[in-house]
């Protein structure tokens, strides 16, 4: 959470930092702060409570001019959001921004307070600033002063250090969040991702854990963990420049809901022939890993872990392969047995959520067979330390309600289930092609779910006023129910819960009333005929239905029952395609309400804290 810029260049970058930002808004939007050096060494800092817009505001009607400067979007973890906690903190001629947490701030802020330092915010990165600044009394330099400070720190940051009395540097350090370098000419830069920085740069360089680089305007020299100088790769980034506008739509979530069709080509794009699996796509040394798996351990949060939910069924069901699924912060702090020749794979759009990369690291060390992660963000920390990356290609997602994301996560672990099956032979030709041509079709079907966002607009209405909503849903779609629920109280703040619903007499039921929504997703499968029974027991205690299905699943629209036609898909992709009707219910009943749909209150985007 959290997100950073940075710039060392010889011309004013007060709205660089600012544009940066924005584009990193997504991260975390409480307070937001800038502050920039001139070559006469005239300091500047302006912060604001609220959204980067105020920041922005306050910038351009104030006179901030400098070459040299930081900037920071807040998500408050120590200190509730104000001006004073709000980044960068100074101690003398020292600014700091950080992202992380420094679990060891309160034995430094004593030593600090025991040295004669004053704190004027209640957060962990006002130590850093006061550490730093002690020992750059005695350091030959900046980088010196960096390096003997993060020394001292426990926890996680990403971190830039700025002196004004030095105006022509930054130092940056990087361990447990994450940190790129934008390479420009004459310029350099530094963010918290190269999203913020698509509009002056696509020269990239990724530093490693325990990397600390010193950024001037013509170098970038980057020290490891142990002080040594390394070289780090710089890459060329491919990311669309408009990445992160809305173009014609009202909000990101919206623009990618919408997207989804295009996502989902790309994703599926090289991956297939007509009939079947290209099994090389994956990796090769993943192929070597495929054909020995015994068992699958999945390890996600939030969104991603309800991907992995609906993976599940699909690796045991179409590939016999046992599979489990945990929320990685619960699998990281409990004892758990590693089964013989499995392979871990982790779930994730951002590749940075704090919990998920803590649970790689740990099963690291506990023989697993193999690392994989399914992951958007490519150079992220965990297709970085994973031994190989399926990516899902989704582009860009800032909305903080996961969408495209999860969609293209599904229509990605489907190839793999797909490829682990035909590596070992566990699948008929015509089970293959039957799956791949689902695939092939499944873009075109998802405009056709799209095309209902009128209807799930009309419906909306229903849901806007209620207090609570459930889902219901029965193998695969229970998971798909459970996505629902996390959308609609993620960005409407309705109380909603989902149910695998045959469990539904086993407790909930006795919550069904008259002013309980009840959404079920009820595609026309094996399980049809046992949902229908659930319905009617929602329906005998007067609930109000709101019943997903196809054109012939029999159902009738009745009092307090309404029935939302769905063109008819393949069983194995209906699962990716009902998710969207879904996402649209969630956004326009947001919509309604009024909230803050891509920013939710006490949400951020990338969760890189514990
Ligand atoms: O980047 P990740 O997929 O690892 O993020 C995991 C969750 O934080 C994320 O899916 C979150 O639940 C979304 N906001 C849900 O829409």
């Amino acid at each position: 959470m959290c997100g950073i810029v940075g710039a060392v260049a010889q011309r004013n970058i007060a709205d660089i930092l600012v544009e940066g930002l924005r584009r990193l808004e997504y991260r975390g939007y409480d307070s937001a702060g800038i502050a920039v050096v001139d070559l006469h060494k005239n300091y500047t800092r302006i912060r604001r409570i609220g959204k980067v817009r105020e920041l922005a505001n306050a910038v351009a009607t104030s006179n901030l001019i400098g070459g040299t400067g930081v900037g920071h979007t807040r998500w408050a973890t120590h200190g509730v959001p104000s001006e004073v906690n709000s980044h960068p903190h100074i101690s003398g001629d020292i600014t700091i921004v950080h992202n992380g947490i420094i679990e060891n701030h309160q034995a430094l802020r004593s030593l600090l307070q025991d040295r004669g330092y004053t704190f004027v915010s209640q957060t962990d990165t006002e130590v850093i600033a006061h550490l730093v600044e002690w020992e750059r009394r005695t350091a030959t330099s900046l980088l010196e002063a960096v390096q003997k400070t993060t020394a001292q720190l426990q926890g996680a940051y990403g971190a830039v250090a700025m002196d004004s009395n030095d105006p022509e540097r930054l130092i940056v350090a990087r361990s447990g969040s994450p940190i790129v370098i934008g390479h420009g000419i004459g310029e350099n830069f530094i963010a918290s991702d190269p999203l913020a920085l698509l509009n002056i740069t696509r020269r990239f360089m990724y530093l490693e854990e325990g990397d600390i680089a010193e950024i001037t305007y013509d170098n970038v020299n980057v020290f490891d963990a142990s002080g040594q100088h390394v070289e780090r790769a710089v890459i060329e980034l491919h990311a669309q420049q408009d990445a992160g506008e809305k173009g014609k739509y009202r909000h990101f979530m919206q623009k990618e809901v919408f997207e989804q069709p295009t996502a989902l080509r790309n994703t599926l794009e090289g991956r297939l022939t007509h009939d079947a699996v290209i099994t090389e796509s994956i990796g090769v040394n993943a192929v070597d890993i495929l054909n020995k798996v015994e068992h699958v351990q999945i390890i996600a949060c939030g969104t991603s872990f309800n991907a992995g939910m609906t993976a599940r069924y699909w690796f045991e069901s179409i590939a016999g392969i046992s599979c489990d699924v945990e929320i990685a912060s619960e699998f990281r702090y409990r004892k758990f047995v590693t089964r013989p020749n499995s392979l871990l794979i982790t779930i994730s759009q951002s590749g940075e959520t704090a919990d998920t990369l803590a649970a790689l690291r740990l099963a690291k060390k506990c023989g697993y067979m193999g690392v994989m992660t399914v992951c958007n963000v490519a150079g992220s920390s965990l297709v970085r330390e994973s031994d190989f990356a399926f990516m899902t290609r989704a582009g860009a997602e800032i909305g903080v309600a996961s969408t495209k994301a999860f969609t293209t996560q599904l229509a990605t672990l489907l190839m793999l289930v797909t490829a682990l099956a035909k590596q070992q032979k566990r699948i008929s030709k015509a089970k293959e092609k039957e799956i791949v041509q689902a695939l092939h079709a499944l873009p075109e079907q998802i405009e056709q779910a799209l095309a209902l966002d009128k209807d799930i607009k009309a419906l909306a209405t229903d849901f806007a006023d209620k207090q609570h909503t459930l889902f219901l849903g029965r193998g695969e779609f229970y998971p798909i129910a459970v996505e629902a629920a996390l959308k609609l109280k993620e960005i409407s703040y309705i109380h909603a819960e989902a149910y695998a619903a045959g469990e539904l007499k086993h407790g909930p039921l006795a919550l069904i009333d008259a002013d309980m929504p009840v959404v079920v997703i009820a595609p026309g499968n094996d399980l049809l005929e046992k949902l229908k029974s659930n319905i009617e027991e929602v329906r005998a205690r007067g609930g109000l239905l709101y019943v997903f299905s196809e054109q012939k699943s029999g159902f009738e629209a009745a009092h307090n029952m309404k029935i939302i036609r769905m063109p008819k898909v393949n069983e194995i992709t209906a699962p990716i395609f009902y998710t969207v009707p879904m996402q649209l219910l969630a956004y326009h009943v947001a919509l309604i309400k009024g909230t803050d749909v891509d920013q939710p209150r006490n949400l951020a985007k990338a969760v890189t804290v514990e």
